[in-house]
């Protein structure tokens, strides 16, 4: 398959231009829609795809792993810890040398104020693309399945409201990169953004002041409350979920102490009642069930989470088509 974006790495979805992005888009729709149908798609056939991951993962690295075999190709998993890297292989040497082999790179790398220099230091030295699986500052494909949902059930996706809404599950610190790149892209797409969270939880200064830039230029709303409920109000789309205070915090008791403080911001019947008729409820998984969700709304009809979670199938299919 011809492609311009043959080599390009994806770190952040912010780096992609719209064509690109609707290119992707495209393909991923074809691509679902020849597995509906049965179809084979050996669009790598023998390309080999190495996923590195630092931290847990049942999503990904299985959409990803699967993605690779519907495409002809192979995708091998790697833990750090079973590597040279820990004993202090540094990312050049591991870029050159996993560049020599395969056709691609994919990297999980969530410690905040490490993951994403890891992948810009590999991505500088390989010679296949980098694909991020979720770093400390973005999770692009969470958020490339997140668009194709939301345009799946509402086709013209301009002028929706989005509501992005942190909610308190205090059994580990999340990364921001989830709220971080769907406050990037969704303006850009045309949707309303409003993101609401306690004080104590803002995102990077940088990444809000480019979200906010993005909505200017869409033409777009991008707003930032402190009150739960405001993300719900008359929204078409919520997608309530957890993150950790890491901006104000790195010491984790101290996280984990901040993230109790607000029992109450849980998404429930009555929030979900505040939206639109229509009101779909998303969550790029896992969730903490009872903290930060209902079973109710959850396992309820106005949530859409088991497709979201499918869709991360055929947009990185096409990712990874396009790239590699
Ligand atoms: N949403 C997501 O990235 O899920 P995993 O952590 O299971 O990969």
């Amino acid at each position: 398959m011809e492609s311009k974006l043959r080599g390009s790495h994806f770190i952040t979805e912010q780096d992609w231009t719209i064509e690109e992005l609707e290119t992707l888009f495209a393909l991923a729709a074809d691509l679902k829609a020849a597995r509906a149908e049965g179809r084979p798609t050996p669009l790598l056939p023998a390309k080999t795809l190495y996923m590195i991951f630092f931290d847990a993962s049942t999503r990904t690295r299985n959409s990803f792993e699967t993605g690779m075999t519907q495409l002809g190709g192979h995708a091998i998993y790697l833990s750090p810890d079973r590597m040279q890297i820990s004993h202090g292989e540094n990312a050049r040497d591991t870029a050159k040398v996993l560049s020599r082999y395969g056709e691609g790179i994919a990297i999980r790398h969530c410690a905040f104020g490490e993951g994403n220099a890891y992948l810009r230091a590999v991505a500088a030295d390989a010679e296949v693309p980098v694909i991020n699986m979720q770093c400390d500052v973005y999770h692009p494909c969470q958020i490339l399945a997140d668009y194709l949902t939301i345009r799946e059930k509402f086709g013209n996706t301009r002028g929706l409201k989005l509501g992005v809404a942190w909610t308190s599950a205090p059994n580990y610190v999340r990364p921001v990169s989830v709220p971080q790149s769907l406050i990037l892209m969704m303006p850009r797409f045309g949707l309303n953004v409003t993101l609401a969270y306690p004080p104590e939880f803002r995102l990077m200064p940088e990444i809000e002041a480019q979200a906010k830039a993005n909505a200017k230029a869409a033409g777009v709303r991008f707003e930032i409350t402190h009150r739960f409920e405001d993300a719900f109000e008359d929204a078409d789309v919520v997608i309530p979920k957890s993150w950790g205070p890491l901006v104000t915090t790195r010491n984790t008791a101290e996280g984990l102490r901040l993230i109790e403080k607000y029992p109450t911001w849980r998404c429930d019947r009555e929030r979900m009642a505040l939206g639109k008729k229509h009101l779909i409820y998303m969550h790029p998984l896992p969730a903490d069930r009872g903290r930060e969700v209902t079973d109710e709304v959850i396992d309820g009809p106005q949530s859409v989470v088991y497709d979201e979670a499918e869709n991360r199938l055929h947009v990185q299919k096409a990712l990874m088509a396009l790239t590699m």
